[in-house]
């Protein structure tokens, strides 16, 4: 049986990119799998957010997910610090991981930047907390944009190290599920860095909260080049700013590159950018509102986190028993 799991950081705004590059393949998954979300509020910890905005934040990750059409009844929605396992098992798994591997991951190496020695314990062990999210439910796939894939490897020899350790196959070997034309969205005002949160620029992403005209001064401002469209997809190599738009398009409309790029050959990045605009303002649009309806009612949010939780915690504290009987821990 699939199980997945998959979850966003509520760190900053929830933009285009986590709903393409994740939380819209979620909802389709969600029809043949048994299917677990966490907005993981632990890896948030990370940057050391406002208590206030980390909630609101944690809460407005939550929304997303329902208003993009996962089902709470069908799915488990939680928020990770709900579950205490996420941490045990992290520090189970720790202990499992070379320094050596963690010293591979590119993304500790971005966000620590040239001020390593500065960086947080907690950024450093961050892919362990990853893994452990995914094996406290023995999840066998997970869903992400590209972003993630090194992570997921992580996941994957951890899970493999544990089980070798103790002779026994516990956890799956989680499978990365990294699919769409949206993998990897780049930012609007530099195509060489991805969409993210943390970019200090707001007119780099569209996020999910954006009115419909704060997303078309976005995209009239996204960064392109001087030529007009090209015929083909082959005709977008070299050209990172026209390549994401297409695929940002394309990703929008549900259809291939080439597809998108058909009845735009040749034309300017102007019209290009209206077509854009319009497409994005209507497919993003009901989401948002439906975000912000679900977002004037915390209690009912906070309902669905806590149902969630229980559901979650029934699975995690069985694998938990296992892991700590398995070490020798004593379960009384
Ligand atoms: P996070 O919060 O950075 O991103 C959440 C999801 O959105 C995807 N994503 C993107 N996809 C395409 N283009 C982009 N520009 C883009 N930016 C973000 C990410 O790939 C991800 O799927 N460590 C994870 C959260 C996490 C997790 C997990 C994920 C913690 N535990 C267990 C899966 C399983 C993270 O920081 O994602």
């Amino acid at each position: 049986m699939k199980r997945i799991f998959s979850g966003v950081q509520p760190t900053g705004d929830f933009h285009l990119g986590n709903y393409l590059g994740a939380v819209r393949n979620w909802v389709a998954l969600q029809r043949d799998f048994d299917c677990i979300y966490c907005i993981v509020d632990l890896h948030a910890l990370t940057v050391q957010p406002e208590p206030v905005r980390l909630a609101s934040r944690t809460r407005e990750v939550a929304a997303a997910y329902i208003a993009a059409g996962v089902d709470p009844k069908r799915c488990i929605i939680f928020n990770q610090s709900m579950v205490s396992g996420h941490a045990e098992l992290s520090w189970v798994l720790s202990c499992h991981t070379p320094l050596g591997w963690l010293n591979r991951m590119t993304q500790f190496k971005d966000k620590a930047g040239k001020h390593k020695d500065n960086a947080v314990l907690g950024l450093y062990g961050y892919p362990v907390l990853m893994a452990a999210d995914i094996l406290l439910y023995k999840a066998t796939h997970v869903p992400v944009g590209e972003d993630q894939k090194q992570h997921l490897e992580l996941s994957r020899d951890i899970a493999g190290a544990f089980n070798h350790h103790y002779g026994k196959d516990v956890f799956p070997l989680p499978e990365p599920q990294i699919f769409g034309v949206a993998t990897r969205i780049m930012s609007l005002r530099d195509a060489t860095k991805k969409m993210s949160s943390s970019d200090p620029s707001d007119a780099s992403r569209i996020n999910m909260t954006d009115d419909a005209d704060t997303i078309a001064a976005k995209v009239r401002k996204a960064k392109t080049d001087p030529e007009p469209l090209p015929g083909d997809v082959k005709g977008l190599e070299n050209r990172p700013e026209a390549a994401n738009l297409v695929a940002i398009y394309a990703a929008l409309a549900e259809t291939t590159k080439e597809q998108a790029l058909a009845p735009h050959a040749g034309a300017q990045f102007s019209s290009f950018k209206n077509a854009l605009v319009d497409l994005a303002v209507s497919k993003l649009a009901p989401i948002t509102s439906e975000m912000k309806r679900l977002m004037s009612d915390p209690a009912s949010i906070d309902a669905i986190l806590r149902d969630g939780a229980e559901r979650a915690s029934a699975i995690a504290d069985k694998t938990l028993r296992e892991v700590k009987d398995l070490i020798g821990l004593v379960v009384p």
